[in-house]
């Protein structure tokens, strides 16, 4: 139909059809980034899970290849579920993967694959060796909530990786198994790691510097110890479907984890504060950073996702480092993705917007945008006090002060996918509020909140809308704040302050398409506030987005 031609993203990863959720085992191979990802061959619903498979030369431009992994063993044939790859001292790929071995329930067990062909750069084709499943669940270890091994690190003569796991009701568990050959693998006693969250899904646990010179940097997961390495723990949590990560250390010896902070499990900093889970990182030793994917499910009713005929997409790889803090990840888009902004951006400088003022962007198309901004605010002084029992609860605390609730110093952002009358608009802003103790102000600094609103983001009833929010830690004191936005048709991908908090929208507009969609700075604040800079450029499809 039109209306899917007009929310089909153009730049994010997606499959021409059908259902997609997690990215799988993303590597890159002999000039080649691999990424496979959970399939539903057969509808646009989740169930038939396979793993197909998509390369690409420059993470922007994707070739979908013929299916990597599906049901053909024992231990698989109900479902080839999430896994990682990892590359093995000779150079070799294996991947590793859940299979579930039961009609009846999700019995979940490990299982390994290897390409047929190691000197073929695409891997078109994998094979698993006799004696899969290669790890079941023993020891009293719950069948059904075990999953999801990582990509396995080496050290002193072990490879190790995680398992995602539920221990009893409520406990969320990753456990370590330790192999010398790869194939026969034996659990640790104890756990890595585990909090009274729910059920881990998709655990990932990497490496990162914080030495300030090279902060950028990513290193291989199998760089375990150093002077100045710390390991991110991440989780994704079935109950709450966010993925929520702890900044610590890892102890090989041991093969313990410990959060930095140790009410990290229960503060949930997150890699998104929207629509984002199961997601994966890997080591790029092309470029030598680390890049994270994550899943972008939709927002709108199954029955449209069976109607336009494709559900889910990935959204952009991001690269993530160590913010100097180290308190936090900070994340920004790959820098490859700037080969697609158009050759004529549009830019203002030095544009103060007053209180109640909206200032319209045109002169590019923008449902179809990136767009980068920074804002100065002259003063704080007018900020609103923050209300002591919500100051942990960024996602209250703007479904209850949305964007068009005046405040004092903000809100101040963008409405994005704004249709001409205003009917329809998704608004990213932030707001800000007076010194107070709140989990990301350490030592009294104003509390900046983000949000991402789409309550007024379509006049479709039937779709589900829900604010996301997060705090930055950021000193506006300083005056200053930035925000890019990536919008593309469905999706609003929002990266606050160099990319300290980030939350993705998916939004539906029936009016704020294609050419009609709009793009203004908007201040609903009482104080003003300057648009020092802002560009925006039209964003290109890539060449190639898997045969679509
Ligand atoms: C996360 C998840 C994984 C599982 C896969 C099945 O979204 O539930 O835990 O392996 O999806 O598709």
């Amino acid at each position: 139909s039109i209306l899917d031609a007009e929310l089909s993203t153009g730049y994010h990863f997606r499959p021409i059809k059908n259902w997609i959720n997690d990215p799988n085992a993303p590597m890159y191979y002999k000039g080649w980034y691999h990424l496979f990802y959970q399939y539903n061959p057969k509808g646009a619903v989740w169930g038939n899970i396979v793993w197909a498979h998509s390369v690409s030369r420059d993470l922007i431009n994707w070739v979908a290849l013929e299916t990597a992994i599906q049901p053909s063993i024992k231990s698989d044939k109900y479902g080839c579920w999430s896994g990682s790859a990892t590359i093995l001292r000779d150079g070799t790929p294996a991947i590793m993967y859940t299979g579930i071995d039961r009609a009846d329930i999700n019995y979940e067990v490990q299982n390994i694959a290897f390409p047929k062909n190691k000197s073929d750069p695409l891997l078109r084709e994998w094979v698993k060796p006799r004696g899969n499943p290669i790890i079941v669940p023993e020891g009293g270890i719950n069948a059904t909530q075990f999953r999801d091994p990582t990509t396995a690190w080496y050290a002193d003569g072990h490879w190790r990786l995680l398992i995602g796991a539920l221990s009893g009701a409520s406990r969320g568990v990753a456990y370590v198994y330790r192999s010398r050959d790869f194939m026969r693998w034996t659990r640790v006693r104890k756990p890595l790691h585990s909090a009274p969250t729910g059920m881990w899904e998709c655990p990932d646990l990497y490496p990162v510097t914080a030495d300030g010179r090279h902060r950028h940097k990513g290193l291989d997961t199998s760089v375990v110890s150093g002077p100045r390495v710390k390991h991110v723990l991440k989780n994704s949590l079935d109950l709450r479907r966010y993925d929520y990560y702890t900044v610590g250390t890892y102890d090989r010896k041991t093969e313990r984890y410990v959060p930095d902070n140790p009410a990290g499990d229960e503060h949930h900093l997150r890699y998104d504060y929207g629509n984002f889970y199961a997601s994966k990182t890997f080591y790029d030793p092309v470029k030598r950073r680390r890049i994270l994917w994550g899943w972008a499910n939709e927002s709108d009713a199954a029955v449209d996702d069976v109607a336009k005929g494709w559900a889910g997409i990935q959204a952009i790889p991001r690269k993530v480092w160590l913010d100097p803090s180290g308190r936090q990840l900070m994340q920004w888009p790959l820098e490859e993705l700037e080969a697609l902004r158009g050759k004529r951006p549009v830019s203002i400088k030095n544009r103060v917007v007053k209180r109640g003022e909206h200032v319209e962007v045109t002169g590019l198309r923008t449902s179809q945008a990136d767009v980068e901004v920074s804002f100065e605010v002259a003063s704080i002084d007018g900020a609103e006090a923050l209300d002591p029992a919500l100051a942990n609860d960024a996602q209250k605390l703007c479904s209850m002060r949305g964007a068009h609730v005046e405040g004092g110093v903000g809100p101040f952002g963008l409405w994005v996918l704004a249709s001409s009358k205003l009917e329809e608009k998704t608004a990213v802003f932030f707001r800000v509020f007076k010194a107070a103790r709140n989990i990301n102000s350490t030592n009294n600094k104003p509390v900046v909140l983000m949000c991402s609103d789409p309550t007024m983001s379509s006049l479709n009833p039937n779709l589900y809308k829900p604010t996301f929010a997060g705090f930055v830690d950021t000193d506006i004191a300083k005056g200053k704040i930035s925000l890019r936005s990536l919008i593309d048709r469905s999706v609003v991908e929002s990266f606050g302050a160099g990319g300290r908090t980030c939350i993705l929208s998916r939004v539906y507009p029936t009016l704020a398409l294609g050419k009609n969609a709009r793009l203004h700075v908007f201040n609903n604040g009482k104080v003003d506030i300057k648009v020092s800079e802002l560009t925006a450029w039209e964003m290109k499809k890539p060449a190639l987005m898997n045969g679509a």
